[in-house]
């Protein structure tokens, strides 16, 4: 049930694909098959020696399996069109996890996609977003209070709005089931000096549905078998 997900949510066919914290291989195996190239690489070197062994004949010379860190890929800029983060995102430390989507980003096209499964809700897009209220509005200047019942968020966001000099105040006790919820949130959230107006709600909308690469405003995140799936787009 989980492969034919997969399948469905990474439609493979003629990409050159990156998966980053690949563990044995597993899942390599399935994706690989109809997709033009496919690398899968892990920190650890006994899981890529043991995917390394187990490489199916029909698919040798389109797969391949690398010792790597994620935060620093050995792969020219603009490479593939897409990178797959299974069940490896949470694993890794938070003051990588930016990084890591940044370099993620080098590696990929513009208009690759960038795909997070994890039981984890990713606390980097919470960043992605208020980079972009960040670069859109730019003459806020208020104090936040940034409601959450996630430590990893609470501190991602902690983080981020010291990054951007502003006063915050933060509490927690909420936690979001959908998107609408999340965007919900960060019109609700945001008081002080300022009003959303509706052109303004309009371009948070739109925005943050690009950066998550939902098409549609009222489509809830994706649930997979107990998965959060997040699917971002490129934007160099
Ligand atoms: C829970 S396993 C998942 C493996 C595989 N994706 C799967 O679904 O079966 C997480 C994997 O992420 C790898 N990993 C953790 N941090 C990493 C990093 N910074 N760079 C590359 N791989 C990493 C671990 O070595 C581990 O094999």
């Amino acid at each position: 049930m989980f492969q034919e997900d997969l399948l469905n949510i990474v439609k493979p066919a003629n990409k050159k694909i990156i998966e980053i914290g690949c563990g044995k291989g597993e899942n390599a195996f399935s994706l690989s098959a109809m997709s033009k190239e496919y690398i899968g690489i892990d920190i650890s070197k006994d899981v890529i020696d043991l995917a390394n062994a187990n490489i199916p004949v029909n698919l040798k010379d389109k797969l391949k399996f690398k010792i790597g860190d994620a935060s620093c890929l050995d792969f020219d800029s603009n490479y593939f069109d897409t990178a797959v983060l299974i069940h490896s995102f949470h694993e890794m430390p938070l003051q990588i996890q930016y990084p890591v989507i940044q370099e993620v980003r080098r590696v990929l096209k513009n208009e690759g996609t960038i795909i997070v499964i994890d039981p984890v809700e990713p606390p980097v897009l919470f960043q992605e977003c208020f980079n972009f209220i960040n670069r859109e509005f730019k003459f806020f200047n208020h104090s936040l209070s940034v409601i959450h019942s996630n430590w990893i968020i609470e501190e991602c966001l902690r983080k981020n709005l010291l990054k951007l000099d502003r006063k915050a105040t933060i509490k927690v006790d909420y936690s979001f089931n959908n998107f609408n919820e999340l965007i919900q949130f960060l019109i609700d959230d945001y008081y002080g000096e300022l009003t959303f107006t509706d052109e303004m709600i309009n371009i948070l909308k739109n925005g943050i549905s690009e950066i998550l690469n939902i098409k549609d405003i009222n489509e809830d995140i994706k649930l997979c078998d107990e998965n959060f799936v997040w699917i971002l787009k490129n934007n160099k």
